[in-house]
């Protein structure tokens, strides 16, 4: 029979602690929905007693949620347990986690208290939560620095004084995965009572080891795992829930949670633009890269059967598809299937004149796009259909803006100008005017792709002509220059596509 391990999300309270995450209460409350949406177990909406602002979040979610467990952290003090209850009390599902240090160096220095001391409050902290809620979470704070035998003692008397979870954290994220597992098993086969409490891990990410120890531990008997999407939190981080689940998800079949999986890549995505904290390209499981691939060996094993290089299906993590990066590392094969998603059926001989260009553009550009492979197929068959880019202006006054933009198309140039709200909508507004085509901008975003003040912008967005949705992508060091090509390129592919039909290069 499968082991369920309860994930325990704590984006919002540890996740939050992340230098320059600091998220509103509104948005507190829809990524709780879209955790609640997803399925994990418990979500730790705060620590109640630190704010104001925090206690009405964690009350706002706990009178909202249904299917989950609202948590709210308190240390092992009276005024941080009446504060989390007080937060706590409109809660279906309820429980109390509160916690003290354990490890010498936290009680000599920063608590200034013996051990006796630290186990009484425990105890008391413990007891004082079960009076307002039936669920109590106890931490060891710095657990894995701390003396075992010491560990043993203190988690043996809160268990008999109510907690029902123990958490073990590697606050100093301090660990590596041998160890920790040694140290679950070591609990749970001297702790008298272990039985009655659920074990748990919280990992630190300061060594990069967070995952590993925290499915170490699991592998040990733990059966909750604490986290955070994207792997926010303190310092380096937490354990990050994507890559927790998915571990556990491909790894270890003996192991369940009730997450949805194709929930990650979304909540991600939310989380990330909600607390300004980019996710790294190359982020396990959620990164951008972590379904693309550019090496033409891999390319080429991945069109042949996508489990020579991909582990898991990116639509397990709601991503759309994988990805195929052409870059100067591509193959062939890859060329010859995205020309194909662009609608063009190449015969052999042109493809491999096509591929001689495309590396020699892959070598002078970072980054291929659509565009660039249909610049490629016109300047091949001699014609360009598209609109290029010639000229723009753009004059901006606190009563709106006007744009002027001046294009080329078979061998003529065209300007045209328009106002708009803004420089970016006059001069889109300017390019329709030119190219006597209106479309409608269904998305639209700009992202730094290389840093300093001369950064370059990447633009991506889409828009729709009538009924026909096309996207566009650009970057430039002028964010309005990327948009206008951004849109060109998106109009560019509408333009094809009327003569596509009668294309066969
Ligand atoms: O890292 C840590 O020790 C914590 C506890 C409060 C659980 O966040
Ligand atoms: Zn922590």
């Amino acid at each position: 029979m499968k082991k369920n391990v309860t994930i325990f999300d704590t984006t919002l309270r540890d996740g939050e602690q992340s230098p320059g995450a600091s998220l509103s209460s509104p948005q507190k409350l829809i990524i709780a929905r879209e955790l609640e949406k997803m399925k994990v177990d418990v979500i730790e909406a705060g620590f109640a007693i630190s704010s104001p602002d925090d206690f009405k979040s964690i009350e706002r979610i706990s009178s909202v949620m249904k299917d989950v467990t609202v948590c709210s952290l308190a240390r092992a003090m009276e005024k941080d347990i009446a504060a989390a209850a007080g937060a706590l009390s409109k809660a279906r599902h309820k429980r109390i986690h509160t916690f003290i240090a354990t490890s010498p160096v936290h009680m000599k220095y920063k608590l200034r208290m013996s051990k006796s001391d630290v186990i009484a409050s425990a105890v008391r902290a413990v007891k004082l939560s079960r009076q307002y809620c039936d669920e109590v979470e106890f931490s060891c704070e710095d657990a894995t620095r701390s003396d075992k035998k010491f560990l043993c003692e203190i988690v043996e008397k809160v268990i008999s004084a109510g907690a029902g979870i123990i958490n073990i954290p590697d606050t100093v994220g301090y660990s590596y995965p041998e160890e920790m597992g040694k140290l679950i098993s070591y609990l749970l086969e001297n702790v008298k009572n272990s039985h009655k409490a659920v074990f748990s891990v919280h990992c630190h990410n300061d060594l990069g080891l967070a995952t590993a120890n925290s499915l170490s531990a699991v592998l040990a008997g733990a059966r909750q795992v604490e986290c955070t999407v994207n792997g926010l939190g303190e310092r380096a981080g937490n354990a990050a829930l994507e890559e927790i689940v998915m571990a556990l998800n491909v790894r270890f079949p003996q192991m369940k949670t009730r997450v949805n999986t194709r929930a990650i890549a979304r909540v991600s995505g939310m989380v990330s633009h909600m607390t300004g904290i980019v996710v790294q390209p190359n982020k396990a499981v959620v990164g951008a890269n972590a379904f693309a691939h550019e090496a033409g060996i891999h390319q080429d094993g991945m069109l042949k059967k996508a489990q020579t290089y991909e582990i898991m299906r990116p639509e397990d993590v709601g991503i759309s598809g994988t990805q195929f990066v052409l870059g100067k590392h591509s193959g062939r094969a890859a060329l010859d299937k995205k020309l194909n998603e662009l609608g063009f059926q190449v015969e052999k001989d042109k493809l491999n004149g096509l591929f001689t260009d495309f590396k020699k553009l892959a070598d002078k550009k970072k980054k291929i796009y659509d565009e660039d492979i249909i610049a490629l197929i016109e300047k091949d068959m001699g014609k360009r259909d598209g609109f290029e880019l010639k000229n723009f202006e753009v004059h901006t006054t606190p009563s709106g803006s006007k744009g002027v933009v001046t294009l080329k198309k078979g061998g003529k140039t065209f300007t045209g100008s328009a106002s708009g709200d803004g420089p970016v909508d006059s001069v889109l507004k300017a390019v329709e005017t030119v190219s006597g085509r209106e479309g409608k901008l269904t998305d639209y975003s700009v992202k730094s792709i290389t840093v300093g003040k001369d950064a370059q912008g990447e633009v991506r967005l889409t828009a729709a002509f009538g009924k026909k949705v096309f996207a566009g992508v650009s970057s430039s060091t002028d964010i309005i220059e990327a948009s206008i090509l951004a849109y060109l390129s998106a109009l560019n592919k509408l333009e094809m596509q009327k003569c596509l039909k009668k294309v066969k290069v």
